[in-house]
């Protein structure tokens, strides 16, 4: 696009903010210009698109909360295609606890069990539900959100699909408390003390 020099700022500002804006909107993966992806230029046959590795996930007996995912890292094929999955495990109990995607909206369904579930949008308002088995739940983009097993008695399976072949996962606990802010601006943040805050990093220690 030419823009003369003699164009007003005003209208100079206006073209940025709508360029802006249209780059903000097309957070998805980038299409390629090509059918699929190989890591190098050799042939590959059907093997390539075919990933084995949550074969005999129906783990109906987990001893932890387990995710096994299939993304581009695990599956290389699914380079450019914009999607993956993971398959969530819980035991009695057991809890996803609140994290994000941030490049891929989640599509989960339960297969086995019942799931307590919710996101956090901007406004800062909790969309939670009771999801039964065959249930499914949409996590949109780049919220806060966590699954929990209340069942104390029964394990749980989830399969999630993502719009993104590398979502991305951002642990709250783990983003805030284990990645080396500096204990005073966490003690200020959450309005508590310095110890306090040290209690919590130990327990996310292991
Ligand atoms: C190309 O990629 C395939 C699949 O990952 C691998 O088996 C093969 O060794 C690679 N070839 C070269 C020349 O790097
Ligand atoms: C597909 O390619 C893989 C790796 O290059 C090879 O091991 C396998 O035998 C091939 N499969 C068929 C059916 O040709
Ligand atoms: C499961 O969790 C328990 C208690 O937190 C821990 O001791 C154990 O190592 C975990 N097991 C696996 C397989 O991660
Ligand atoms: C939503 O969360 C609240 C607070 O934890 C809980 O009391 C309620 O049962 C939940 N609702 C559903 C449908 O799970
Ligand atoms: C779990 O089992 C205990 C003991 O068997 C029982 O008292 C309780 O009601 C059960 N809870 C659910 C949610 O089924």
């Amino acid at each position: 696009m030419a823009i003369k020099s003699s164009t007003s700022p005003i209208l100079l500002l206006a073209v940025t903010l709508v360029l802006a804006i249209t780059t903000t909107t097309q957070a998805n993966d980038p299409d390629i210009l090509t059918d699929f992806i190989t890591p190098n230029a050799s042939a590959v046959n059907a093997s390539f698109f075919t990933y084995s590795g949550l074969n005999g996930f129906f783990n109906t007996d987990p001893k932890n909360f387990t995710v096994l995912k299939a993304s581009m890292i695990q599956f290389p094929a699914l380079e450019g295609q914009s999607v993956s999955y993971a398959v969530l495990q819980f035991p009695p109990a057991g809890v996803n606890p609140p994290h994000t995607h941030p490049r891929a909206a989640e599509l989960l369904i339960v297969l086995l069990g019942t799931l307590e579930v919710g996101f956090v949008d901007t406004k800062n308002v909790l969309y939670n539900q009771t999801l039964l088995e065959g249930d499914i739940f949409v996590f949109p983009k780049g919220l806060v959100h966590f699954q929990y097993n209340r069942n104390h008695n029964q394990s749980a399976i989830a399969v999630s699909a993502f719009g993104s072949a590398n979502g991305g996962l951002l642990s709250v606990p783990k983003s805030v408390f284990t990645a080396g802010i500096d204990e005073n601006v966490l003690a200020i943040s959450f309005k508590t003390d310095v110890p306090t805050v040290q209690k919590i990093e130990l327990g996310l220690m292991n």
